[in-house]
């Protein structure tokens, strides 16, 4: 694991977002896997800033999302789908048909469930994965447990989870229980993967997930068993 320090938030979103941008230009048609909630929201400021600088082209860059919450269409303001169109897709030239978020409306989620994965395997794997960590350690919304789940899977949100992601919604009440998220499989056989976190309140979730036990009751700990994670926080 590469661990980095950075001085501030805008400092860890430009390394980030330099090591995406790395990956574009080598490959241009990467597949980038790419997570939602405020951590990566610098990162897709800074890609975008680039994008504009004419460094960046979009146009073969395919993306698959972690999550999706379970009940939001693709319009609703909190639905991730439409925080990516939003944060990023709206403004480079990546061709949306190229990008897939989990269908939070999804008829037969257990059906919706395995073609994601089919989907990501059929067009050769994630070639690097941005995570953000939850304060009980999750990535994507694989939550703490007593096994990891490898699939793509509707999971059942913790408390703390529900308590952390209020902020974006009117009241704790409308935050959706359930969510769709990649397993750990998905994330695990990204050949890159690009974790960012940022605030105090982060700071001895990642520490165990770093230096702890691997187990799945702080999901990001597998990560020490991939070999090209870089992990970026700022305390600030
Ligand atoms: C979002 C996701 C979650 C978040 C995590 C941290 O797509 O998969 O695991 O990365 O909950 O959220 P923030 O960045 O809002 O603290």
């Amino acid at each position: 694991m590469n661990v980095i320090i950075a001085e501030s938030y805008d400092e860890l979103s430009k390394i980030a977002a330099n090591i995406i941008a790395g990956q574009i230009k080598e490959k241009p048609d990467s597949v980038l896997g790419l997570a939602t909630g405020s951590s990566p929201v610098g990162i897709y400021k800074e890609l975008i800033a680039k994008y504009n600088a004419g460094e960046l082209d979009f146009s073969k860059v395919q993306s698959v999302n972690l999550d999706e919450y379970v009940g939001l269409a693709p319009e609703h303001e909190q639905s991730y789908r439409y925080f990516m169109n939003v944060n990023l897709f709206d403004h480079v030239n990546i061709d949306k048909s190229n990008t897939r978020v989990p269908d939070g409306l999804a008829a037969d989620t257990d059906a919706f469930c395995k073609a994601y994965d089919e989907y990501i395997d059929s067009i050769g794997g994630i070639d690097l994965q941005v995570l953000g960590i939850g304060p009980d350690g999750h990535i994507g919304f694989n939550e703490p447990d007593d096994h990891f789940t490898a699939g793509t899977h509707v999971a059942v949100l913790e408390e703390s989870t529900v308590d952390a992601n209020a902020r974006f919604f009117e009241s704790r009440n409308d935050v959706p229980k359930t969510a769709i998220t990649m397993g750990m499989k998905g994330i695990m056989t990204a050949k890159k993967i690009v974790l960012v976190a940022n605030g105090a309140n982060k700071k001895d979730v990642l520490f165990k997930a770093i230096n702890g036990d691997v187990t799945p009751r702080i999901p990001a700990s597998l990560l020490q068993l991939h070999r090209d994670v870089t992990i970026i926080f700022s305390e600030k």
